[in-house]
């Protein structure tokens, strides 16, 4: 199975993508981070050990990140998520109980760091928020890149924005990030809105999630209640487009995503376009290519494969 750290900001999809990872089969989660997005840092860094703490992963390290983008302010998206970001169900207290998932004391960079260092083969990490945290282990700890296998990231878009007509949530956060991470050279592949919208919750995959039947699977299905009133609300989209865990599948199930390798920039400058992913998909721009972009998505077979990881967890 493929080692792996996710890197997150949850975020109701974002827990769906710690479960896909600590869940499947061919996946080796080894190590989670997070970064202040959706909402602030600390309900981030709450929520991760939620995530784990329901699905009974009791054993897998969080450490907290950055609490925002390289340069710039951080804005985040209540809206869409709630205050504490995972709004819906009641949430238990990670620190309590008889098996809590404590905050590593670690920050997020050493704890990737370590990770990396020791794992006996190159550690794919997922990104599914904000990319800083990658950004700055790549800035701060060159030692550890070559022992990167590949960075899968949930971001962007070949087409239209959900934060401005051009810029995805995770990529208008923090271009600065994207960008150097990009320039990074290592394996990069980018899962943008362009099929995370074909990963649509209707109510025939919350039926299907559901009955699955574990603990986990019903606090899922409170997630995903919530999550779809709030993207009816906003986006008129009342079959939430579940973005982050199809990242996960990328590298859980390469068949069910299919990706063209192209060139992919990030707009740093624009004064209507900050954010705003440049995919060369035409190859217009004759630059050599840097990125593997998602095209497709086999919707069912990746609901397929969140259902198989929702059924290996408490
Ligand atoms: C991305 O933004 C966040 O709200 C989601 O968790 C996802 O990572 C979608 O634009
Ligand atoms: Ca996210």
């Amino acid at each position: 199975s493929i080692p792996v750290i996710v890197d997150c900001d949850p975020g109701h999809d974002d827990v769906f993508a710690l479960w896909l990872a600590a869940g499947h089969p061919a996946l080796d989660l080894l190590a989670v981070t997070t970064v202040g997005g959706n909402v602030p840092i600390e309900h981030t860094s709450r929520n991760a050990r939620v995530a784990l703490l329901v699905a009974g992963v009791t054993d897998v390290p969080v450490a907290a990140g950055a609490p925002g983008p390289m340069s710039r302010e951080l804005s985040t998206a209540e809206w869409i998520h709630g205050e504490n970001g995972l709004g819906g169900p009641e949430l238990p207290d990670p620190d309590a109980g008889d098996a809590p998932v404590r905050l590593d004391p670690r920050g997020a960079t050493e704890l990737m760091a370590d990770t990396i260092a020791a794992a006996s083969e190159p550690v794919a990490i997922v990104a599914t928020g904000p990319i800083t945290n990658v950004a700055v282990l790549l800035r701060d700890r060159p030692d550890v890149a070559d022992r990167i296998r590949e960075i899968v990231w949930m971001g962007g878009s070949t087409g239209r924005g959900n934060v401005t007509p051009y810029a995805e949530f995770n990529a208008w956060v923090d271009p600065e990030a994207l960008d150097l991470v990009l320039r990074s050279g290592i394996r990069f592949t980018m899962v943008g809105l362009n099929v995370t919208h074909r990963a649509l919750v209707t109510p025939a995959v919350r039926e299907r999630l559901a009955a699955v039947g574990t603990r986990t699977a019903a606090f899922g299905d409170e997630l995903l209640e919530y999550f779809c009133r709030t993207n009816a609300e906003v986006f008129d989209l009342p079959d939430g487009p579940l973005h982050d865990p199809v990242a996960v599948a990328v590298l859980a199930d390469p068949e069910s995503v299919g990706v063209v390798h192209t060139r992919l920039d990030v707009e740093l400058l624009g004064t209507e376009t900050v954010g705003a992913t440049s995919v060369d998909l035409d190859g217009m721009l004759a630059r050599e290519p840097n990125a593997w972009v998602a095209t497709t998505l086999d919707a069912d077979r990746f609901w397929q494969q969140l259902a198989l990881a929702l059924g290996r967890l408490a």
